[in-house]
């Protein structure tokens, strides 16, 4: 059996920077408490009306196409991650099919939030190895800047996120050794509402049970979204951040084992280890515990922040592009976010 590896990676972020002092403008916060509790020193956001989820989508996709030494023409399917899709429906996917004139293949979308890029990476892997595809585009693109808290009630959540957007071509190869390894996938919906957003949603019943929300008596026409919904910020990512760090330091470390184990490798056998941007503390927890050297892993999140999806694929880039990525090298993706999800990812370049 085939394995798949990446055979043309590019990310693409918008030019507008945003520093934690442009933040100050909005919401009552500081630079002092962003960088110390996140890292973040800036992010990038999306112009308003030009730029969408798809279209940073597009432009990553292009780079990584033509580094893959292929058309558009040439992709056999999409698979595009991203909690923040132009619509509510349809996915982004067919958007990207429809931007870049593709044939009419199938197109996927994922929604797995800040895991979105390594399930999206697992699931095309699939298709590789069963010899049913030999392009595919994955792709991990958000435009968070559109649909934050800019008031001092969504500081915990708003300051952390950037726009951008990641992607790979996969393929397969023959190559001894080469390729994805393994990838590892997790779940646990216990904490669902502790990172999300809640409406526009079909939930009724949650919030019911909580007293929340009386939908037997509401129009019928507010139950996807009224007006209480938005003067409760309900339309806005909600999170309990310690809860989320609490798990994401023991989740994220515990499936790069498992990646390790399942290859007969340990930790000092990894080149570079790309861990989700969530916040650089959870990333140095995270190498931390498994004994990694700062050499061994690539931070950015200092420059872009979180951008869930397409953190990863953005990270996994630029370290390629710097030189810190060479063939034959064993590379580690791990992830973690709402869901709760997590997942790794082991290949070898
Ligand atoms: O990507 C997917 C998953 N997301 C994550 O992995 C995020 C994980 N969690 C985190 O990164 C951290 O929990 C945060 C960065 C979100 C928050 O840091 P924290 O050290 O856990 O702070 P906290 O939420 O416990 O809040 C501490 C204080 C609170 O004030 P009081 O109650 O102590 O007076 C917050 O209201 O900091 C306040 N605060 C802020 N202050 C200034 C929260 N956000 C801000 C802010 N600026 N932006």
């Amino acid at each position: 059996m085939p394995r798949s590896k990446i055979a043309g990676i590019g990310y693409y972020v918008p030019d507008r920077v945003m520093t934690n002092a442009d933040m100050m403008a909005y919401m009552d916060t500081s630079d002092e408490w962003i960088r110390e509790r996140t890292g973040i020193e800036e992010r990038r956001y999306a112009d308003r009306t030009n730029e969408t989820t798809t279209t940073m989508g597009v432009e990553a996709a292009k780079i990584a196409i033509e580094r893959a030494g292929i058309t558009a023409q040439d992709i056999d399917f999409i698979i595009f991650a991203t909690l923040c899709p132009d619509y509510y429906f349809p996915g982004c996917g067919v958007l990207v099919q429809r931007a870049m004139k593709m044939r009419e293949i199938g197109a996927l979308d994922i929604r797995n939030q800040c895991s979105g890029f390594v399930y999206a990476l697992s699931v095309a892997d699939q298709f590789i190895k069963t010899g049913m595809y030999k392009n595919i585009l994955v792709i991990g693109s958000e435009k968070h800047s559109f649909g934050l808290d800019f008031s001092t009630r969504g500081r915990n959540v708003s300051v952390i996120f950037g726009d951008g957007a990641g992607a790979v071509v996969l393929q397969p190869t023959e190559k001894e050794g080469q390729g994805i390894l393994s990838t590892h996938l997790h779940s646990d919906g216990e904490s669902a509402e502790i990172l999300a957003m809640y409406n526009p949603g079909t939930h009724a019943n949650y919030w019911v049970e909580k007293g929340v929300a009386d939908f037997n008596n509401a129009p019928i026409g507010d139950m996807f979204m009224s007006h209480a919904m938005i003067d409760q910020a309900q339309n806005f990512p909600n999170m309990d951040g310690p809860a989320v760090f609490k798990k994401a330091v023991v989740k994220m470390p515990e499936v790069v084992m498992e990646a390790l184990q399942a290859n007969g490798l340990t930790p000092s056998d990894i080149d570079m280890l790309i861990p989700h941007q969530a916040n650089l503390r959870i990333a140095q927890f995270v190498q931390q515990k498994l004994g990694l050297s700062d050499d061994q892993v690539h931070n950015n999140i200092q420059k872009y922040g979180n951008t869930t999806a397409a953190s990863v694929p953005i990270a996994l880039c630029e370290a390629w592009e710097a030189g810190k990525i060479r063939e034959g090298d064993l590379v580690c993706l791990t992830v973690f976010g709402s869901g709760f999800t997590w997942g790794s990812a082991l290949m070898r370049w």
